[in-house]
């Protein structure tokens, strides 16, 4: 398989073929994307919650983002791999989001930067854009703000707000960006946003409407019975495996296994010496 472009990624969007996009955050996750032939690769800042066991997304810091992008892309080499500005990395100035986008890129040797924000975001979007490297804007239900929102909720059910988020859409196309990330809205206004802009969307609670679905590669794998850190199961997932389950049944049946004495087996998974009467042994 060839390394997926952007201008392959506007093809698949263009003849209406669904684009897949899967998260990742070490070697195993990334490699397992490889293997299935899955387009796109995010590096999200929810590995906060899912590997490093945070409560959030803002707990996780631009060095160990950059750390996980680097096991990212020794996994997954064809697919287009673009990661999270984490929070605290972009906010407080351009030259600050230029200079965290442009570490994720040349150390974590990512393709693609993902940013949540509305207007506010859209100076550096533009000079993201003008250096060349391709931009991601995430719109609807944005996880950083989850505090102020009051929780993960959906956003955009009301008018004004949806038409809010369509206008941002808007803008976003006009600065330039590679493509949108619309995250718990209305399968109709994501619809609406796929239909009205010429970028491709991906979408997670998003509908069927859009350009393509990302998820949380633990969830799609059922790593988590309970969902993400003991959490309900968000509405939108679906647990395509058993894996948290699989992983459980392993560790249990060694565990008795070690205690039994019936592992290792004599013999079958053990070494035996050429001259063992050298030691004292018969
Ligand atoms: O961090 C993440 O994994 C994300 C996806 C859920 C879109 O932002
Ligand atoms: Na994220």
């Amino acid at each position: 398989r060839r390394k997926v472009t952007i201008s392959h990624l506007r093809h698949l969007a263009s003849q209406s073929i669904p684009i897949t996009c899967l998260t990742a955050y070490d070697y195993p996750t990334s490699l397992i994307s490889e293997t299935c032939g899955v387009d796109m690769v995010l590096v999200g800042d929810s590995l906060s919650q899912v590997c490093l066991g945070h409560s959030t997304t803002t707990q996780i810091t631009l060095e160990e983002m950059i750390h996980h992008c680097k096991a990212v892309t020794r996994g997954a080499k064809t697919p287009f791999i673009f990661a999270d500005l984490p929070f605290g990395s972009f906010e407080s100035d351009i030259t600050t989001g230029i200079k965290s986008s442009i570490r994720l890129i040349k150390e974590g040797l990512i393709d693609g930067i993902k940013i949540e924000g509305g207007e506010e975001i859209i100076p550096l979007i533009k000079q993201l854009n003008k250096f060349g490297i391709p931009t991601i804007p995430h719109l609807g239900l944005q996880p950083q703000r989850a505090i102020s929102l009051s929780g993960y909720l959906v956003q955009g059910r009301d008018s004004l707000k949806a038409f809010d988020i369509y206008e941002l859409s808007k803008k976003m196309e006009l600065a330039g960006c590679t493509m949108i990330l619309l995250e718990a809205i209305p399968h109709k206004l994501a619809s609406k946003i796929t239909n009205d802009l010429n970028i491709p969307t991906i979408g997670i609670g998003a509908g069927n409407g859009t350009s393509g679905q990302v998820l949380v590669i633990s969830d799609v794998l059922g790593m988590y019975e309970e969902g993400l850190g003991g959490k309900q199961k968000a509405k939108f997932v679906r647990h395509f495996g058993e894996v948290g389950k699989e992983m459980r049944k392993a560790v249990e049946g060694y565990v008795k296994e070690v205690k039994s004495g019936g592992f290792p087996k004599q013999g079958e998974e053990t070494y035996s010496m050429k001259k063992e009467e050298w030691l004292g042994f018969e």
